[in-house]
């Protein structure tokens, strides 16, 4: 009988962001940057897939890029449970849980316009987690609370 299921390829060199909490692929991939315009290597993005750990996720496969360690930090925002490996010559070398830090800094804007962070003063953009599902950051300067959307709408 022929093979009912085509599953998704392994990868030869980059990174796969396994574990994404089902319907989030997408925002990471836009976090990332990635629009599939510039890109060389493939991409592939598994939603809804069937998973032991977790009941189901999504998976995202980026084909020759090594995420970096600014890239991880944002991928924490959204999704705090995905695990982030490194695939060289088809073999997993390196193998991370995203973690959450507790202070954030730099990664994205107050949202608030008259917060000093947004003034012309050289100020890091610097927010406390408050919690992390759901994601509340509370900004160290004007206590604005940034949430899952208001974040999104930066990337
Ligand atoms: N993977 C891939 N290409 C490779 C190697 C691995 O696409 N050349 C993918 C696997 O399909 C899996 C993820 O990378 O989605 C992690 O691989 P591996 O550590 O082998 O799987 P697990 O042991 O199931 O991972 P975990 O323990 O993190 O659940
Ligand atoms: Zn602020």
């Amino acid at each position: 009988m022929a093979e009912r299921i085509l599953r998704v390829t392994k990868i030869r060199e980059g990174t796969v962001i396994d574990h994404i909490a089902r319907g989030h692929a997408l925002d990471v991939l836009k976090i990332l940057g990635i629009t599939g315009r510039r890109e060389k290597g493939i991409i592939t993005v598994a939603i809804n897939v069937p998973s032991k750990k977790y009941g189901v996720k999504d998976i995202v496969k980026i084909e020759g890029k090594e995420l970096m360690e600014d890239e991880v930090d944002k991928i924490a925002l959204l999704a705090p449970h995905a695990t982030i490996n490194i695939i060289r010559d088809y073999e997993v070398v390196k193998k991370q849980r995203v973690k959450l830090p507790t202070v954030i800094r730099d990664i994205i804007k107050c949202g608030n316009l008259s917060c000093i962070s947004n003034s012309k003063e050289p100020i890091q953009p610097t927010f406390y987690v408050e919690s992390e599902e759901p994601l509340r950051l509370r900004c160290h300067y004007c206590g604005r609370i940034m949430e899952r959307d208001d974040i999104m709408k930066q990337f």
